[in-house]
């Protein structure tokens, strides 16, 4: 047995994998395009009333451990926020602070996975759902978001998974399923009545659902969102979201858990989450009062958000008229976040697949993207479109450019 643990290989995130090689280049002087990062804070700040009610939280001397679920402010504009958006209701106590959604990954697979214990989740994935749940002894059944069907859940694969599991007698070792909607890598607002399937298989299998909401402010082309609460009443299920997307604040280290049933499997998995809550005894004080005020004052974020989402959507779409011009790729049309997801036909470019693809790619035109790969979606990249238009022009088009010089 070696000094480190053996879980401890896990704790790898599949998206930075490349960024070694990209500063080696870096540093040999070569300039590099990051199309890599889903970071808006590298391109478009902050909006000043977050960051004033951070600094005033300084200046107010809020800097020692605060309560561990959340300061009452925040969690208070967390109810505010569901009621304003979508009309939900539910006391305060239903939410705990986490710093950031990865902070409340961790206490999930902490609190409910034991060795061999299972998770359904859907390819392409957020890297670190995977990670979390390795590192702590789980697997998961890998269901797919359907590239045919504009990437909703292929719901048929997913009955048959969980029929065959049921019958072989280890259903109770699938602790929860996980959607991401909208979805990141794919940029996918998952369809209401697929998302009621989903709420009907997780209820007839008595299996946990959480959501993955963190993008759901960042909706474009007309494309319709749905809470998983507005239609999962009743229903064991925990939404997850934060401040890093909808409020672009990334590095504030401020998400949030909602745990809104009081069935008995919520109220255990609450109380767990109090528990761990505890034993890191707070989030980021004074982000925790910039982010209730991020929340909290509506009118400033709905005008804000307004800004965002306009800037956001003229990129993406931007991005996406001009990898329409490629053959050698097939692009389902995004309506969130600001990822692009398309497939290359690596084959009819001699490419093995697509890590290699994207490594040449940095290393020949300086623009770096993800391997799809990293997200369970081989054959596929990750463009992320928040540069301004310009930068997204001459990298796209050289990107382009790169399949055309590859192509048989
Ligand atoms: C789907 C999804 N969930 C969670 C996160 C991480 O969120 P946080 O910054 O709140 O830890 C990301 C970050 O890119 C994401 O895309």
């Amino acid at each position: 047995m070696g000094f480190l643990s053996e879980r401890s290989r896990y704790a790898q995130n599949a998206i930075e994998m490349e960024d070694s090689t990209a500063e080696a280049l870096v540093e040999k002087g070569m300039k590099i395009i990051h199309l890599n990062r889903g970071d808006p804070t590298y391109y478009i700040k902050t909006p000043k009333y977050e960051i004033d009610a951070y600094k005033k939280a300084l200046d107010d001397n809020k800097v020692y451990y605060s309560r561990a679920q959340g300061i009452i402010e925040l969690t208070n504009a967390i109810v505010k926020r569901y009621k304003v958006l979508y009309n939900l209701k539910f006391n305060e106590d239903k939410v705990i602070v986490t710093q950031g959604v990865s902070e409340a990954l961790s206490m999930l697979n902490s609190a409910l996975i034991n060795k061999n214990d299972k998770a359904v989740l859907f390819s392409p994935y957020y890297p670190l759902y995977i990670t979390q749940l390795k590192l702590n002894g789980g697997y998961a059944i890998l269901e797919r978001y359907d590239e045919s069907n504009k990437w909703n859940i292929h719901i048929d694969d997913l009955k048959k998974s969980l029929k065959f599991i049921k019958n072989d007698g280890k259903i109770n070792k699938v602790k929860y399923m996980l959607i991401t909607n909208p979805n990141n890598p794919t940029g996918t607002v998952m369809d209401r009545s697929v998302l009621e399937e989903i709420v009907d298989i997780a209820n007839e299998y008595n299996i946990m659902l959480v959501s993955d909401e963190i993008y759901d402010e960042i909706i474009f082309n007309n494309a319709k969102f749905t809470s998983i609460s507005k239609i999962a009443k009743g229903i064991p299920h925990i939404i997850l979201n934060g401040v890093s997307k909808n409020y672009n604040a990334t590095g504030f280290r401020i998400g949030y858990v909602i745990i809104p049933e009081d069935d008995k499997k919520s109220l255990a998995l609450r109380s767990k989450f109090y528990s761990y809550s505890m034993v890191r005894l707070s989030s980021n004080t004074p982000a925790e009062y910039s982010a209730a005020e991020a929340i909290g004052n509506i009118s400033a974020h709905k005008r804000e958000i307004q800004k965002f989402v306009k800037l956001i959507s003229d990129r993406v779409n931007f991005t996406y008229k001009i990898l329409t011009e490629n053959k050698y790729i097939n692009i389902v049309r995004p309506n969130s976040a600001y990822y692009l997801f398309p497939k290359i036909y690596l084959k009819e470019l001699g490419f093995k697949n697509d890590t290699m693809f994207v490594d040449k790619l940095l290393k020949e035109e300086g623009i770096q993207i993800v391997w799809g790969s990293a997200f369970g979606a081989p054959s596929h990249v990750r463009i992320v479109a928040l540069a301004p238009k310009p930068i997204l022009k001459y990298a796209v088009t050289k990107f382009n450019n790169f399949c055309k010089k590859y192509a048989k």
